[in-house]
């Protein structure tokens, strides 16, 4: 089976569930609160793996309590993160996060270490990240890491797919280099500079694809997601579960599309696969403790829609 290399972000995710979110100002008392793995990088790495990727990580942590439980978990895991970076002197990641009644979420991200994976360091293991066939990156470490991982990919013919979690611009050159842009719908009105209130969601999706990016998918929360590119167009709606909590569904869609496109799959396989694998998630607390495995997204599958 061929290689996915994903490199980004890790964090201790530090969460409270709360009934309403408070006001500026304001002082509440939470219902809950738990600690888990977490991190855009992560994330969309271990639901990769867990749902049959041939996965490699690349993060940056922290030589302190959260960057070594961290990397125990990855290990515990299976998850390959032995070429990651150890930063000396700083804290790694942490995301204070808040969980509303209706499953919706607030996150607050202090970087630490994730901001010191440079494009020195990328240079310095090239090699290794040119192994993969399909490389997986988020917006949680440096813009210029990211830039130095597309520019090495599109020179070697690898495949990038880029989440643009969380939103931001992005250079044209950079969206030419990608075969497969995952945005939610303020990332593409942010990178297209459309609204989709006023031209659309697909003419969005043309805007994007317009830009440059070789395949592009719209994800749409409730309302599921559209894909497009040159020969094909699918629109796949969500499946309807009761959310308890939305955090880490976009990185269990995005790592689950890598793992199914990967195998070989088609697109409409695949993204039927991450459909169900991020509904599955938002139907449990926390990003890591809900990404399933490929065991439970086809028995979901099965049972929901004899699949
Ligand atoms: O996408 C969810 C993730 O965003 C959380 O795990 C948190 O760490 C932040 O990176």
């Amino acid at each position: 089976m061929s290689k996915i290399v994903v490199i980004g972000s890790s964090n201790t995710d530090l969460f409270a569930k709360i009934k309403d979110f408070p006001k500026a100002g304001e002082t509440i008392k939470g219902i809950s609160y738990f600690q888990a793995m977490g991190g855009k990088g992560a994330n969309q790495a271990l639901a990769a793996h867990r749902l049959g990727g041939d996965v490699k990580f690349i993060t940056s942590l922290g030589k302190d309590t959260y960057g070594l439980s961290s990397l125990e978990y990855y290990k515990k895991e299976g998850l390959d993160a032995s070429l990651s970076f150890m930063a000396d002197n700083t804290p790694s990641g942490v995301a204070m996060i808040w969980v509303d009644e209706k499953g919706e979420n607030s996150i607050v991200i202090i970087s630490g270490a994730n901001e010191m994976l440079s494009s020195g360091y990328i240079h310095e293991i090239e090699k290794e990240i040119l192994k993969a066939d399909l490389i997986v990156l988020q917006m949680e470490i440096p813009y210029d890491t990211v830039k130095t991982v597309c520019d090495i990919a599109y020179e070697h013919n690898k495949q990038i797919l880029l989440n643009v979690a969380p939103a931001r611009k992005l250079d044209a050159d950079i969206i030419k280099k990608i075969h497969i842009l995952v945005v939610n719908e303020t990332e593409a009105e942010i990178i297209s500079g459309e609204k989709i209130s006023e031209i659309g969601e697909q003419a969005v999706v043309d805007k994007l694809l317009a830009l440059g990016a070789k395949s592009v998918v719209l994800t749409l929360g409730r309302k599921g997601c559209i894909m497009k590119n040159e020969s094909e167009y699918h629109v796949i709606p969500a499946f309807k579960v009761k959310s308890i909590d939305s955090t880490g569904a976009g990185d269990t869609f995005c790592g689950a599309l890598a793992a199914g496109l990967n195998k070989g799959r088609s697109w409409k396989d695949s993204l039927i696969f991450a459909s169900a694998a991020s509904a599955i998630c938002v139907t449990r607390m926390g990003a890591q403790p809900s990404i399933p495995t490929e065991t439970e997204v086809y028995d979901f599958l099965r049972k929901t829609v004899n699949y």
